[in-house]
C-alpha cells in the first residue's frame, strides 16, 4: 500500500496535462511582423514570460472576418485540447466600410447581429460584425474546452501627432462586449501598450515604429508582449495569469490604477510560485521594479547599477 501511494504520488506530476497557448491575430502579433526584415509581432515574445508553450497562429493582413472565412479559427479549434488557452486580438485590418469596394476584411457595420450581403471573389458572402466574428470564434473554441482571452487591439504609434494621445477604438468596446457575451477573459492590451509608450516617451516609441505607424520593431514588439502580460497580471485572476512566471512580474509601468500586480488567483495546480519582486524585508530591488509611490510599502533600495526614479506620484522605478 505504501509503495503504491509513493508510486502514484511520483506519477501524478507526469499526468498533469500539458497546456498550450494559441494566438490568433494579425501582423502586429505574427512572427516576423510585416515580413519586411525590420518589424516583428508580439507573439514571439510572450513565451519568455509564461510557463506554457506558445503556438502563434497570427498572420499578417488578417481581420476577424478574413481569419474566419479562411477557416483559421476552425483550424485552431481542431488543434485545441480542453484546458488550452487561445488569445484573440484583431483590429488593425478591420476598419473601413463595405460601401466602397469589398477588400474581404471589412466587417458589416454595427456592433451586434447586423448582417451584410456581399459578393467577394465571385462568391456570395454574408458578412457579420466584428463583434459577431469574435463572439462566434470564442464560442467555437470554448465548445472545445479552450480558455478564451479576447484582447483589445494595440494602438498605432500614440506619439504620431507629436504629443501622446490614445483613445480606444470601437474595436476595444466590441472586443470587451464579445468577451462578456461568451464568458471569455478580456485583456485591455491597447490601454496597457499605450501607457507603456507614454512611459518610454516619444523618441523611444518612434524608434519602435521603424516603417510605419502600425508595425513594431523587435523592441516595440517585446514592449507589446510585456504590456499584454502586464494587463493579464493586473486585471485578471487565475487562468493564464497563473502561468506567468517571475519574468512577467516587475515589468515596466504600473497597472491601470497605478498599483503593481500581485501574484495570486493561481489554480493550485501550477508549479511553485515565485514571489513578485516587491521589495520585502531587506534585499535590493531588480531593475524595472517599483521602488516608491503613494501606496508603496516595500523597500526603496535598487540593485547596484540602478537608482530609484520617480515616474509619477504613484510610481517610481529602479532604472
Ligand atoms: C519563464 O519561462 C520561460 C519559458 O518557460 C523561460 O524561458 C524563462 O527563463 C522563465 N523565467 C524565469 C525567471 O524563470
Ligand atoms: C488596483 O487593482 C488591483 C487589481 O484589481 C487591486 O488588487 C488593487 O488593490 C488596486 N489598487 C488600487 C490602489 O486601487
Amino acid at each position: 500500500m505504501k509503495i503504491q501511494l509513493t508510486f502514484f504520488s511520483l506519477l501524478a506530476p507526469c499526468v498533469v496535462y500539458a497546456q498550450t497557448v494559441y494566438l490568433c491575430g494579425d501582423s502586429t502579433m505574427a512572427n516576423r511582423g510585416a515580413n519586411d526584415g525590420a518589424t516583428d509581432g508580439w507573439g514571439p515574445y510572450l513565451g519568455a514570460m509564461i510557463t506554457l508553450p506558445v503556438v502563434n497562429k497570427a498572420i499578417g493582413g488578417r481581420s476577424a472576418r478574413s481569419f474566419t472565412r479562411e477557416g483559421r479559427f476552425t483550424e485552431v479549434a481542431n488543434l485545441v485540447k480542453s484546458g488550452d488557452y487561445v488569445v484573440i486580438e484583431f483590429g488593425h485590418n478591420d476598419g473601413g466600410g463595405l460601401g466602397s469596394g469589398d477588400n474581404g476584411r471589412t466587417p458589416c457595420g454595427g456592433s451586434g447581429e447586423e448582417k451584410c450581403q456581399v459578393t467577394y471573389n465571385g462568391q456570395p458572402e454574408t458578412v457579420l460584425t466584428y463583434w459577431a466574428y469574435l463572439r462566434n470564434a470564442a464560442n467555437l473554441l470554448k465548445s472545445k474546452g479552450a480558455n478564451v482571452i479576447i484582447s483589445s487591439p494595440t494602438p498605432n504609434n500614440v506619439w504620431e501627432g507629436g504629443s501622446w494621445q490614445y483613445s480606444p477604438s470601437r474595436f476595444t468596446t466590441m472586443s470587451q462586449d464579445a468577451a462578456r457575451a461568451t464568458g471569455s477573459t478580456f485583456v485591455d492590451h491597447g490601454t496597457y501598450y499605450a501607457n507603456l509608450m507614454k512611459l518610454v516617451g516619444k523618441d523611444t516609441t518612434n524608434s519602435w515604429f521603424p516603417r510605419d505607424h502600425t508595425h513594431t520593431s523587435p523592441a516595440g514588439a517585446k514592449g507589446a508582449a510585456e504590456s499584454f502580460v502586464k494587463a493579464l497580471t493586473c486585471d485578471t485572476t487565475g487562468g493564464l495569469k497563473s502561468k506567468v512566471n517571475s519574468s512577467g512580474y516587475g515589468l515596466r509601468g504600473t497597472c491601470a490604477n497605478g498599483s503593481q500586480p500581485s501574484q495570486g488567483g493561481s489554480s493550485g495546480t501550477t508549479t511553485s510560485s515565485t514571489p513578485a519582486p516587491t521589495g520585502g524585508a531587506g534585499g535590493s530591488l531588480p531593475k524595472y521594479s517599483q521602488c516608491a509611490g503613494a501606496q508603496w510599502t516595500g523597500s526603496g533600495t535598487c540593485v547596484a547599477g540602478t537608482t530609484c526614479n520617480k515616474i509619477n506620484d504613484w510610481y517610481s522605478q529602479c532604472l
